[in-house]
């Protein structure tokens, strides 16, 4: 399993959280963000909490240095971010945990996305890459929550096999998880729409909800 793992926007909560699983695990982590400065802010501020050395900067450092790397930006973001990384991200594995979500006063929907998902989407701006949709409904709450496991599963779609049973690896490192093999790529869009339903369940019931699928 590749050890370098490099996260595109990881100054945000989702690429916090997953960073911090992934340095607890042994993992070298560097945090990308639009802003260099910002970056190494969030890597120091990382190491402080999981006790593990932790590196940030641009994000073409993270897509560049990264043999994994992890998409963590808004959804709103993401077509001009890999655009601009193409050259960086090459065939590596590039995970997305993006959900393409519209809020509204009468709750949370899926985006209209004309590929299907974000994750179709970002297959077809990298084309060389092999893009794995995955962590898009473990709570960044939960993942930054060192002291606790997380109970939840996580479910894997691409059309890379050897991509696919990677990221299963990975998401096995973050105590409490299991990675499911979910299909290929055109499945991503199951998984995004389940999460819109998580975050309306968690309004409702002022709860941080995860999913563990029965039967497997
Ligand atoms: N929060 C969760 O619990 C959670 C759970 C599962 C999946 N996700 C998914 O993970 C992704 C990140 O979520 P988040 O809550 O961490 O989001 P966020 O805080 O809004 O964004 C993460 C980072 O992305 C960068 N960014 C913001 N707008 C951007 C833009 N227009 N273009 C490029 N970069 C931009 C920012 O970093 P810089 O300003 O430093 O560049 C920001 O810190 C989302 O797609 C979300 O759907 C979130």
């Amino acid at each position: 399993l590749a050890n370098l793992i490099g996260i595109i926007g990881g100054t945000g909560p989702e690429g916090k959280g997953l960073a911090a699983r992934f340095a607890r695990a042994g993992h070298d982590v560097f945090l990308g963000s639009r802003d260099a400065e910002r970056g190494a802010a969030a890597a120091a501020e990382l190491s402080a909490l999981t006790g593990n050395k932790v590196r940030g900067g641009a994000n073409a450092d993270a897509a560049r240095l990264g043999q994994v790397v992890i998409l963590t930006v808004p959804y709103e973001g993401m077509r001009t971010t890999v655009r601009d990384l193409t050259d960086d991200i090459r065939d590596k594995i590039l995970v997305s945990t993006v959900v393409p979500l519209e809020f509204s006063r009468s709750g949370i929907r899926m985006r209209h996305v004309e590929d299907g998902s974000a994750a179709m989407e970002a297959q077809l701006v990298a084309p060389q890459a092999r893009v794995v949709a995955a962590f898009q409904n473990l709570s960044a709450s939960h993942l930054i929550d060192l002291d606790h496991a997380v109970d939840g599963d996580v479910i894997v779609c691409s059309d890379h096999f050897e991509a696919t049973r990677e990221v299963i690896e990975l998401a096995g490192k973050i105590p409490g998880v299991r990675g499911i093999n979910g299909g290929p790529l055109a499945n991503a869009v199951l998984v995004e729409s389940m999460t819109a339903l998580l975050i309306n369940l968690n309004r409702l019931h002022k709860a941080e909800t995860q999913i563990r699928i029965a039967g497997l």
